[in-house]
């Protein structure tokens, strides 16, 4: 589909499985170019039930080639919760990508979920810092899911969150699907630093909100605020998700 800088590209697979596909495709280009520009590729990861699917492709044989020792993980969001904890984001990464891959352990910048969820807010935003410099987290990819309320990250709606601009990382709450309720989370103005941010979006039950998000923007959804300054968004959508769009996408 052809599109221009700051116009969201929309892509619609079959199913799942080829959203990961695409996904993990995506995700090879965008590490190649980052490290030929840049000498290193930096990621933003999600949690959820979306994501495990492209974590477990890119630890396969045909991503060993990827330069995995310039690929440095970063966190969206992350749930208050020790990293061992079946509801840890770092611990679905830990179990699908880290094994297969061979990212050297310090370019694994992981979100306090242990720590009091201010605490590690602000220590994320350090570690941002000593990254990126003090002028804005330029993620080379975002890597966000939507959930069936409209939030991303842990941006959820009406969220006193959503107003933090002059912080990168911040706590939250939220109840959403017996997930654990205080997290940390990038801010909007952190995400929207990013050069590329892709929507990964799966399964019938996101119906309702993937026609709400690309038809109705007056409905200023946390995901419809991502908005990267100088970046792109995909939103790679499988059949399921997109029953309830107007062919016209
Ligand atoms: C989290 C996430 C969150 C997630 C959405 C979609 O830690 O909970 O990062 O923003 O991406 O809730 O989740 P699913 O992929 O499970 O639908």
């Amino acid at each position: 589909m052809h599109n221009t800088a700051n116009t969201p590209e929309i892509l619609i697979l079959p199913d799942a499985a080829t959203l990961a596909e695409e996904a993990a495709r995506r995700f090879a280009v965008l590490t190649a170019e980052a490290v030929a520009a840049r000498g290193r590729f930096s990621v933003a990861l999600s949690g959820g039930s979306t994501p495990g699917a492209l974590y477990r492709l890119l630890a396969g044989t045909p991503f060993r080639a990827l330069p995995w020792a310039q690929v440095h993980l970063f966190w969206a969001d992350e749930r208050s919760v020790p990293p061992g904890d079946p509801g840890s984001n770092y611990r679905l990464v830990a179990e699908t990508l880290l094994p297969g891959s061979s990212i050297p352990p310090e370019n694994i910048h992981r979100m306090r979920g242990e720590w009091e969820p201010e605490r590690a807010a602000r220590d994320y935003e350090q570690t941002l810092r000593a990254f990126f410099g003090d002028t804005a987290p330029h993620f080379d990819l975002v890597l966000l899911g939507l959930g069936k309320d409209g939030h991303t990250a842990s941006l959820f709606p009406g969220a006193d969150t959503l107003a933090k601009t002059a912080r990168w990382a911040v706590p939250a709450t939220a109840e959403y699907a017996e997930r654990p309720a205080w997290r940390i989370t990038l801010t909007l103005p952190a995400l929207n630093a990013a050069r590329h941010v892709i929507f990964l979006v799966s399964g019938a039950e996101k119906a309702t909100i993937v026609r709400t998000v690309l038809e109705d923007p007056a409905a200023q959804l946390p995901a419809q605020r991502i908005h990267p300054t100088a970046g792109q968004v995909t939103w790679l959508l499988d059949a399921a998700s997109t029953m309830n769009v107007p062919p016209s996408h």
